[in-house]
């Protein structure tokens, strides 16, 4: 069988000539002597059209094939120079691989995506699903590749953990106990002991803590795995289970850390404009107008920078506009986010040096005491995309921030022991690989990038 994205790369090679090609239907429609099939085969963006006749000897069943049956057809590839397409294959053979019942969900006009999402197994099936997770399949492989090129060591980090990288508290636990029936200790508490690791674990909110002791090995390394995060937020930016790009670099700083999150994000948008121009033409067009021109300028434009202290200068000039209103101290909100970069930026912008009491205990103390080495990366339509910042990498900074934070020394022993062999400065970021594939579609809900979503009160499929 040939591919369709083949025969669009390199038509020339397949005019005139018999091929096969396997796919399902979109549409048929016929006349008294011919008709035509609209097929995909799922390995590129447009579609395929079929051209058959009477001459056939199944004509009449083939005029009653149902949309979604998949078949396999066989004839010439000729050129239609005035038609939208390219090309269509003339058939000479039309077989139904597996015919679709008439019930078919996904009829030919447009369905909304709340429609769609209810159906996870069929909607990759859609033009738009069809551009979304070929795009997302694209992303990862740029990602990779960025890092790659930069000699950066891509390290698995464990998903079953003991720590809460980020203190919030939003872990899913995992554990092997009958929740019928927990065993207790002879002080009421629940009896660990019994468990499969001897010990309270949890699926990880993040792989930055493990990342940075390969970095104190590799200096330069990168995570790229699914994290789990039990937050209660029924928002279209948040996922329970979600992936996310970890680098961790040694050596280096905030500022390294900044030129690091806007190169890869930089190449990631010109590696997908590149590769998927069908496809983002299709976002542009149906999902998010101006979203290449958009690009194109953010991947050739300097981000913005501004401190935590002046975006609350600027933010609450502006508080009448805001549902929350802020003041120093406070953690920024979406509402709060989507403003500095949509009304005041109008780009990326990175805010840096939030106070210390938001922000989670690794974070480098500034030398004033009240603010940490600190970066969020916002983007237009989305808010957060990237949070990172420098690491403590003193000892005794680190174990009494630990203490403040109500952290068991004991668990981060290994995390302290990267501080007392050989402490170098360091510095990493995590990237929401969901958000970074939402900037770039112009998709507005993260149940939309994702294949199999798990979010809030759903775990179908
Ligand atoms: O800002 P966060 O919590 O940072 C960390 O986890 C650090 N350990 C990263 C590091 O420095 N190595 O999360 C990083 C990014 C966010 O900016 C956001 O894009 C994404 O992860 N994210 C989520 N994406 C989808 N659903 C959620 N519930 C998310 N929570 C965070
Ligand atoms: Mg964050």
């Amino acid at each position: 069988l040939v591919q369709v994205r083949e025969l669009f790369r390199n038509k020339e090679q397949y005019l005139g000539k018999k091929i096969t090609v396997g796919g399902w239907v979109r549409s048929v429609r016929d006349t008294k002597t011919f008709g035509f099939i609209v097929m995909s085969d799922g390995t590129f963006f447009e579609t395929l059209q079929i051209v058959y006749t009477d001459k056939l000897s199944n004509f009449a069943e083939i005029s009653k094939f149902n949309v979604g049956s998949a078949v396999v057809v066989t004839g010439t590839l000729v050129a239609t120079p005035d038609a939208k397409q390219p090309f269509e294959i003339q058939a000479e053979e039309v077989l139904l691989e597996g015919a679709s019942t008439s019930d078919y969900p996904l009829q030919k006009k447009r369905h909304s995506l709340e429609f769609l999402r209810a159906m996870t197994h069929l909607r990759p099936r859609t033009n738009t699903f069809q551009a979304v997770f070929r795009v997302r399949s694209l992303v990862a492989y740029a990602i990779h590749k960025f890092f790659q090129e930069r000699d950066f060591v891509y390290v698995h980090t464990p998903l079953i953990t003991g720590s809460d990288c980020e203190g919030a508290g939003e872990m899913f636990q995992v554990t092997t106990l009958d929740l019928n029936n927990i065993p207790k200790t002879k002080e009421g508490q629940v009896d660990f002991d019994q468990d499969f690791f001897n010990k309270p674990t949890n699926l990880t909110v993040s792989g930055q803590l493990n990342g940075e002791t390969y970095a104190m090995a590799f200096k330069n390394i990168y995570t790229f795995g699914p994290t789990f995060r039990a937050e209660n937020s029924n928002t279209t930016r948040h996922a329970a289970e979600f992936w996310m790009i970890e680098p961790e670099i040694a050596f280096a700083d905030l500022k390294d850390d900044m030129i690091l999150a806007e190169s890869m994000l930089k190449y990631v948008i010109k590696y997908v404009l590149e590769h998927a121009p069908e496809e983002m033409e299709f976002f542009n067009s149906f999902v998010d107008q101006g979203l290449l021109e958009r690009l194109q300028h953010v991947a050739n434009s300097d981000f913005g920078h501004v401190t935590y202290t002046e975006a609350i200068e600027i933010l609450e000039k502006n508080n009448d506009k805001f549902e929350y209103k802020v003041s120093w101290g406070c953690d920024l909100q979406t509402e709060h986010e989507r403003f500095l970069t949509e009304q005041i930026f109008k780009k990326p912008v990175f805010v840096t040096d939030y106070p210390k009491e938001i922000k989670a205990f690794y974070m480098k103390l500034n030398e004033d005491n009240k603010t940490v080495a600190a970066m969020d990366l916002l983007v237009p339509g989305i808010g957060e995309i990237i949070g990172g910042s420098q690491r403590e990498d003193d000892y005794d900074k680190l174990v009494a921030k630990m203490k403040e934070s109500d952290l068991n020394e004991e668990d981060y022993d290994f995390y302290l022991d990267l501080r007392k062999y050989g402490s170098a400065r360091h510095a990493g970021f995590g990237l929401g690989f969901e958000r970074c594939v939402m900037y770039l579609t112009g998709m507005g809900n993260i149940r939309d990038v994702i294949p199999f979503p798990r979010t809030v009160n759903n775990c179908d499929l």
